[in-house]
């Protein structure tokens, strides 16, 4: 009987847990994935100034284009857009100037976010992404029909 009980608690209790668990994460409120980057040139740790595997070009740029796909849906699409046509709450980032100058926004952007009156619009993604994600992010951003 006393076995009985207690089973019937816990299972009481997991499903609260359950339901609040849910709730509380709410929907949209996607959590940062890690990025797979296996087949990607490793790269030093100081940050390059340029997308290093668009100066690589070839099956390396391919590759990242790749990677950068679905390291973007997971990450970034929530507030930039399917296939990074903006739906309208963040910038378009097929918009973003080509070359080393985009760059150089892009990587201040992701890596330090956007906050405004001590809140992130846009958190910051520098302990979340590792480097050879971010530049196949970019691959993938700046490779899209515009
Ligand atoms: C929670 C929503 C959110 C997420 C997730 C997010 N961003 Fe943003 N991002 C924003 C907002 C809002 C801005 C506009 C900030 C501003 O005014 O400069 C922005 C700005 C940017 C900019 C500057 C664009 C420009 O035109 O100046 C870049 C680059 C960028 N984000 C890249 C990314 C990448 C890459 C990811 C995924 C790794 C990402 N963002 C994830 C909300 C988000």
């Amino acid at each position: 009987m006393k076995i009985k009980f207690v089973a019937l608690a816990t299972i009481v209790v997991g499903a609260l847990h359950m339901a609040f668990m849910q709730s509380s994460l709410g929907h949209g409120d996607v959590q940062p994935q890690a990025v797979d980057t296996e087949g990607l040139d490793a790269l030093p740790e100081e940050f390059a100034l340029e997308n290093p595997y668009r100066l690589l070009g070839g099956e390396q740029y391919e590759l990242a284009v790749q990677i950068g796909a679905s390291g973007y849906n997971q990450n970034c699409a929530r507030c930039h857009g399917l296939e990074a046509i903006s739906g309208g709450i963040a910038p378009d980032l097929r918009m973003l100037e080509d070359g080393e100058f985009g760059d150089e926004w892009f990587m201040e952007r992701v890596r330090n976010g956007y906050s405004q009156n001590g809140a992130y619009k846009m958190p910051p993604f520098e302990e979340l992404l590792s480097q050879e994600a971010m530049w196949a992010i970019r691959s993938y951003t700046e490779t899209r029909p515009k």
